[in-house]
């Protein structure tokens, strides 16, 4: 039998894993959430969640993935994972859903990058330019060249195709981002965005929501729940210690993130455009950016290289958001590395397509991007922390000595006190996430009122508790059996 990849050097691997935390989520996402939720306050909610919590869970999923061996399904069926099968499952068909949206913002980056160079932007009106762009052919043309440059990499194999493509996109990202940091904090008038970058805003930060959007931001750009960090985990070679390396990466992708606010922040308040960091959706990045880069000398250029590092933080995660169901078909149904890749190349652009279509409805941007905003939220927000979830009980709670496989060959062991952190601390604040944002989507997505979505919640959080007792008393009843057969 073909022996299972690995990962081929040591640097290959930390880029690698970095590629799938660093993408969309970093750029935008990261500063808007600091500049609403504080400044550099934001930090303290960020960074405490970040270390207790979610680097956890991020060594959980490379150690289920070592562990095993196996794709996300296989994983959960090897650790003997009540209804592993089932469970596991979504290991696949979560990161499916994902990608199809997720590629489908990629690819207008793809678009904006050689619409900067062209300076396709310069003189239209930027939300026009954009709606247009939305029900143009060309957004079909794009669309297929990032699933085809996504499905190719993979095609060409774990250190060959991912490993290689990863170590140039992410040190490429690195350059083109200190380029852009470079200019925006030389601009005129700089430092008054370094200021509301900066300067910590306390009260701001007592805020619930901020910590719950902090941990949302989190689960997303560390890529948990999606899958990618199980498979990229099971790629691992056996002599890495993983709390020292997850450790390692997550501090990469966090420097990612605070470098874009370092090239936003400055550059929207020298060019006077402060209203900018006060606006979340993914579509308006499409629409302010480019006229920010319309005000900003040689911003054809710079509107250029910040697209094109965006695109590569967006492919490397696309990659890896790919590769689980990919692995699957590899492993369970015994295709090769490159027919798999083609085949879920072309499901996945076929699910990207009712995306692109809705682009096409008639109607403003709020209807054009309504598809994909419903689909961020009910799989981006909601599925992503509850399949973590999975993966720390697999960790803490099924596998036998899930615990010492964390700590296996590391020189960096964790201390036994987080056993118990990773039992019962970090799924209650998985759960505490996925509960907050369901409420909010609730709310959001059906339109119901405060006191029905709280109704709502009351039973959802009731059928958890139960699931959860009944559950436990399962494993408990199993660990008895066990015994009694010894
Ligand atoms: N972690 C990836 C991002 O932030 C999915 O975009």
């Amino acid at each position: 039998m073909k022996q299972r990849e690995t990962w081929g050097t040591h640097i290959g691997m930390i880029l690698a894993m970095i590629g799938t935390e660093v993408g969309l989520g970093n750029i935008w996402r990261f500063p808007y959430l600091c500049g609403k939720y504080g400044g550099s306050a934001f930090l303290i909610p960020y960074l405490i969640l970040l270390f207790a919590v979610a680097i956890f869970a991020v060594m959980c999923e490379w150690t289920l993935g070592r562990f095993t061996r196996r794709n996300p399904l296989g994983a959960f069926e090897t650790i003997k994972f009540p209804q592993g099968t089932k469970v596991g499952v979504w290991g696949i068909i979560g990161p499916f859903f994902l990608y199809a949206y997720y590629i489908v913002v990629s690819s207008w980056v793809l678009f904006y990058a050689f619409a900067s160079l062209g300076r396709a932007y310069f003189k239209a009106d930027a939300e026009a330019f954009f709606v247009n762009f939305l029900s143009s052919p060309a957004i079909f043309l794009v669309h297929i060249v990032c699933v085809a440059i996504c499905s190719a990499i993979i095609g060409l194999g774990v250190r060959k195709g991912i490993e290689k493509a990863s170590k140039f996109m992410i040190s490429t990202l690195f350059i083109l981002l200190l380029i852009v940091v470079l200019r925006a904090i030389t601009l005129p008038g700089a430092s008054k965005g370094f200021e509301f970058y900066m300067h910590p805003r306390w009260q701001e930060m007592w805020n619930l929501e901020a910590w719950s959007a902090a941990l949302g931001q989190i689960f997303f750009t560390l890529s948990l729940g999606m899958g990618a960090m199980l498979i990229y985990g099971s790629y691992l070679k056996d002599k890495i210690g993983i709390p020292k390396n997850a450790l390692a990466c997550a501090l990469g992708n966090t420097s990612v993130s605070l470098l874009a606010g370092f090239a936003l922040f400055p550059a929207t308040f020298a060019l006077g455009m402060e209203e900018v960091v006060h606006k979340e959706s993914i579509g308006l990045t499409f629409i302010v950016l480019p006229k920010l880069f319309v005000r900003m000398p040689l911003g054809w250029f710079f509107g250029f290289l910040f697209f094109l590092l965006l695109l590569f933080g967006a492919l490397s995660s696309a990659v890896s958001i790919q590769e689980p169901s990919v692995a699957w078909l590899i492993e369970e149904r015994k295709w090769s590395r490159k027919k798999a890749a083609l085949f879920t190349g072309i499901i996945l652009w076929l699910l990207g397509l009712p995306f692109i279509l809705n682009g096409w409805a008639k109607g403003g941007l709020g209807t054009k991007l309504s598809l994909l905003a419903k689909m961020d939220t009910i799989i981006g927000q909601l599925a992503l922390p509850l399949f973590s979830l999975l993966a720390v009980i697999a960790v803490g709670w099924v596998m036998k000595n899930g615990f010492g496989e964390i700590n296996k060959n590391a020189r960096y062991k964790l201390p036994l006190f987080f056993k118990h952190w990773i039992r019962l601390g970090v799924p209650l604040f998985i759960s505490f996430l996925f509960i907050s944002t369901l409420a909010k989507s609730i709310k959001e997505i059906f339109g119901f009122s405060v006191s029905e979505s709280t109704l709502l919640m009351t039973f959802i959080v009731c059928l958890i508790i139960w699931g959860g007792f009944a559950f436990l008393t399962r494993m408990a009843l199993r660990v008895e059996k066990e015994k009694e057969m010894l």
